[in-house]
């Protein structure tokens, strides 16, 4: 059987896992083509102080911002097989995390295979009897354009670059300036000013804290429900922004006006792959679905194309490292898809039985908030020791079993204790369907969760997350 041919589109995190595992199946797999339009590794992780556009005219990928420290601790980041430096700490600053990439880029000796200041433009199936290829065309920092032929392609071309804007009535009537989190860098420039962020996750959250430090007021516009750990005094929250109106000021859902300099949408991304052609490949690429892709990965229609890393609520680096864990069975481009949704569910819950561990060293600093996390079946250890409690016992309303968000279910990092959040704070029907975008943005994720979502087997998780796992648990 002749080796196959594999495009790796992009070259941050997804993509060097994907070579790695590649390069590591010599009798399978001819060497990757791994396409990176800019001219480094790590994608996300390798900081861009330029916002808009290269000098190329392409956008600029990463939306890295300059004091970002990551928000998953180290132990569950990792690429289960490529630990982190155990002298850092367990948040760490974005940096170390390019220096780890670029660690495990030259420890794989992946490097070699990738082609820098190359973007891939078009990727189209050649369909042939019994066989698909793939015609993959792009084009170099010369302008120079070249097709070449491959037998399967992953894109790791991520996620989190397109930024992602409501539909706001009045917009346009906002007399100061507009930014996304895509081209916030650092907090300096606002101080003094008043910032309304919209969006309460990751991002809105964390810039929030870096502008208030810096002496703006800011209004965290969200529709979420009301945070109730504690946040540095430079911030009140808001309930969602609903117009802007003809004098410029702001329209929140309770009715209330105010006025601002800044208006700063955290409102998160959409998909975008402009090297697609949806209709060719029977996919639907919305701004917060694409469907269907059978678990997540490959469009049915089309099983030699993967998409790696496509899911929100994950531990991204882990997930990426199981998609990518080719069958050694030379025959076929298998990937041991099984291990998908029990192996994320198994890190979430990690990451909630290494909290209380891990709480001295925080995201954020002591002033700041305390992240929430979610898991579908959640234990809890209290600090004192002792044996681990199913979370219902921790407090009366918790219903394990939902994912994502702040929904019944998550439990909410308060001081050095955990709670649960129970219905009754979330927000009403009404009072969601109100926020201009929600509703089809909901509708578009559970439909992905759907199409995604085949079926959950039981398989065991791989035998290292187990070590991790009983290793926390003093076994
Ligand atoms: C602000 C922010 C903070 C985050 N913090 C964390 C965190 O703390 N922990 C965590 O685990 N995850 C975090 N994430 C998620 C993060 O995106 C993943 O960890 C991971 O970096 C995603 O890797 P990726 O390879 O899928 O995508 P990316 O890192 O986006 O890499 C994609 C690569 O593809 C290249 N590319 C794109 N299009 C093309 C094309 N047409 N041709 C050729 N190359 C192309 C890009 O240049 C880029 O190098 C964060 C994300 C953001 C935005
Ligand atoms: N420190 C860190 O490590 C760090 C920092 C930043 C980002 N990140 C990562 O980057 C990725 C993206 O995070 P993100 O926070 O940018 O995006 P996100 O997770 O998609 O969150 C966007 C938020 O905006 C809300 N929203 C949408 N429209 C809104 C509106 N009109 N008004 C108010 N809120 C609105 C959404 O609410 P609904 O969902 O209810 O619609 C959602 O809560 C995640 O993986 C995250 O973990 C990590």
């Amino acid at each position: 059987m002749a080796v196959q041919r594999v495009a790796v589109i992009g070259a941050g995190a997804a993509g060097l896992c994907a070579a790695r595992h590649i390069l590591s199946r010599p009798n399978s797999f001819a060497r990757p083509v791994v396409f990176e339009l800019t001219d480094n590794i790590g994608g996300t992780w390798c900081y861009d102080e330029r916002v808009g556009s290269y000098d190329n005219g392409r956008p600029v990928h990463s939306s890295m911002y300059r004091d970002l420290r990551t928000n998953l601790p180290k132990e569950v980041m990792m690429f289960p097989d490529f630990p982190f430096d155990p002298q850092l700490s367990s948040f760490l600053p974005h940096q170390e995390v390019q220096r780890y990439l670029e660690r495990y880029c030259h420890s794989h000796n992946i490097r070699p295979h990738i082609r820098f200041n190359t973007a891939v433009e078009n990727v189209k199936p050649v369909v042939e009897e019994e066989t698909t290829t793939w015609e993959v065309t792009s084009c170099d920092s010369s302008g120079g354009q070249k097709t070449e032929t491959f037998d399967s392609v992953f894109v790791c071309s991520g996620h989190y670059s397109d930024p992602h804007i409501p539909d706001i009535p009045g917009l346009e009537n906002f007399k100061g300036e507009v930014l996304h989190s895509h081209s916030y860098r650092y907090a300096e420039p606002f101080s003094g000013q008043s910032v309304v962020v919209l969006g309460a996750k990751a991002s809105g959250l964390d810039i929030s804290i870096e502008l208030a430090k810096v002496g703006a007021q800011v209004t965290l516009s969200h529709g979420r429900p009301r945070l109730t750990f504690p946040l540095p005094s430079g911030i009140r929250q808001s309930s969602p922004v609903v117009a802007v109106q003809d004098d410029g000021s702001v329209r929140f859902q309770d009715g209330s006006v105010g006025r601002a300099d800044v208006l700063m949408f955290c409102t998160g991304y959409n998909f975008r792959y402009t090297f697609l052609d949806a209709d060719q490949l029977r996919l639907e690429i919305q701004d917060h679905m694409v469907s269907p892709l059978y678990r997540f990965l490959t469009p049915p229609a089309l099983p030699s194309l993967f998409f790696i890393g496509i899911c929100k609520i994950i531990c991204p680096f882990p997930n990426f490292d199981c998609q990518n864990f080719l069958e050694d069975d030379p025959g076929r481009l298998g990937l041991i898809l099984h291990v998908n949704l029990p192996f994320n569910l198994l890190c979430r819950l990690l990451v909630v039985l290494s909290h209380p561990v891990l709480f001295e060293d925080l995201q954020w600093p002591p002033e700041g908030a305390v992240p929430a996390f979610s898991a579908d079946a959640v234990f809890y250890r209290p600090a004192a020791g002792g044996a681990l409690i199913p979370c219902q016992e921790v407090e009366e309303g918790v219903e394990p079993g939902v994912a994502g968000g702040q929904r019944p279910g998550d439990l909410v990092a308060d001081g050095d204790s955990l709670h649960g959040v129970t219905a009754t704070e979330l927000p009403t029907p009404q009072e969601q369907e109100e926020r201009p975008g929600h509703m089809e943005r909901q509708e578009a994720e559970c439909k992905q969760e759907r199409d995604g979502y085949d079926g959950f087997d039981g398989f065991p998780p791989p035998p290292d997350i187990v070590g991790v796992l009983r290793a926390r648990d003093g076994d």
